[in-house]
């Protein structure tokens, strides 16, 4: 007989998997799904130097594929660009998030305090490692987490805080006051922070305030992020851990026991965004900054209450409005009659439910024919 763990097994699948587009479609899902690369993040891969090119050639034609010293080399590399005391190399962001949650002991009994609309998976990984995540709900104009709401949801049961700002799918930004608020209370509690921060860079017109900049907070944050995002290197699978050095000695643990480490190609392509990427990431900002302004202004000017993302790259247009409020049924009959895929909203928690999230890294053209078929979509169901 098999025997699923009830966490896992109760658990849906990502509705990303679900959704074929197949030709003529505009798919504004996610950063990382483009059916043709060039059409949604025409940002060149970091380059590589023959140099590193030579190296991972020499090691695959060795046979030998380096897991240690090269891993350690980046690693060290790694922390002394991000000015870390300690930082781990991980296959994703995700990864980290799992591997740092095991790390720390987090399981059944055990609360993490989160907000209602975040990345899928954070909420998924918390309840695999047998924790009760906890969701207190964001401020209503600024969609940020609550300091007084998180106050009043801390029992003796919660061990952490997970902050996942700037935001997945709201693209909200967290306020320095309540980033203070929430280091002030992780204080005053003794709880831990695991700051998902992998949008960082991601910031319009704003400013991006991590939680490690708060006084000592650097002792009790794992600190989150991976090159999927601010680098456009999804498919690379590379993602990081800082945090103090005991942790991430730790945490390596875990991670060697299940994948050994990043994919060495991987992490020379990684360091060298870090390296030398720099003027490709504020190319892109900008780029993205023009996309989001455009698609922000369609939605509200179809109709759509769209709250003004300020980083990520995604709108989260609210469509109880319409005919269809029902999100899953929005994005099933906005595939079957337009040909468009966005994603229903309560795939990022019941809170988002009544909105549809739309992904501005796809290119301008994509983005404008999209709206187009969304706004002819929405009048029809209409009429
Ligand atoms: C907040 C957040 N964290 C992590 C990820 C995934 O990152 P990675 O590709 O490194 O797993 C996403 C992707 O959508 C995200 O929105």
């Amino acid at each position: 007989m098999t025997c699923v763990c009830n966490a896992v097994a109760g658990d849906p699948h990502s509705h990303f998997r679900h959704r074929a587009p197949g030709p003529g479609s505009c798919n504004i899902t996610a950063g990382s799904a483009p059916p043709k690369r060039s059409d949604f993040l025409p940002f060149s891969p970091p380059t590589i130097g023959e140099e590193e090119i030579q190296e991972v050639v020499d090691t695959l034609r060795s046979q030998w594929i380096s897991t240690g010293p090269k891993t350690k080399r980046f690693e060290n590399e790694f922390a002394a660009f991000l000015r870390a005391p300690g930082a781990l190399a991980l296959n994703s962001c995700t990864a980290a998030l799992h591997t740092a949650l095991k790390t720390l002991g987090i399981g059944p009994g055990d609360e993490v305090i989160t907000t209602p609309m975040t990345f899928t998976a954070s909420v998924n990984v918390i309840e695999h490692v047998g924790a009760r995540p906890v969701l207190v709900d964001v401020e209503p104009d600024t969609l940020n987490i609550d300091p007084h709401q998180v106050a009043a949801a801390i029992t003796p049961r919660t061990r952490a805080i997970l902050l996942g700002f700037p935001n997945n799918p709201t693209g909200a930004v967290l306020e320095k006051e309540d980033v203070a608020g929430i280091a002030r209370l992780a204080a005053e509690h003794d709880l831990l922070v695991y700051a998902d921060e992998i949008y960082d860079r991601l910031v319009y017109g704003t400013e991006h305030h991590s939680i490690v900049s708060q006084p000592e907070m650097k002792e009790r944050t794992i600190y989150l992020a991976g090159f999927s995002k601010s680098y456009a290197m999804t498919g690379w699978r590379v993602g990081y851990a800082c945090a103090p050095a005991e942790i991430v000695e730790q945490m390596m643990k875990i991670h060697q026991y299940t994948v050994m480490c990043v994919p060495t190609a991987a992490q020379y392509a990684a360091l060298e965004a870090l390296q030398s990427g720099e003027p490709e990431v504020l190319r892109m900002v900008g780029e993205y900054d023009a996309r989001r302004q455009y698609m922000w202004r369609r939605f509200n000017e179809m109709g759509l209450h769209c709250f003004e993302p300020r980083g990520a790259f995604y709108c989260f247009p609210n469509i109880t409005s319409t005919a269809m409020p029902d999100d899953d049924v929005f994005c099933e009959q906005l595939l079957k009659h337009e040909r468009v895929v966005v994603v229903p909203g309560n795939a990022f928690g019941e809170r988002g439910r009544g909105h549809v999230r739309a992904c501005y890294a796809a290119s301008l053209e994509q983005i404008a024919e999209a709206c187009d078929r969304i706004e002819r979509f929405v009048e029809h169901a209409a009429s």
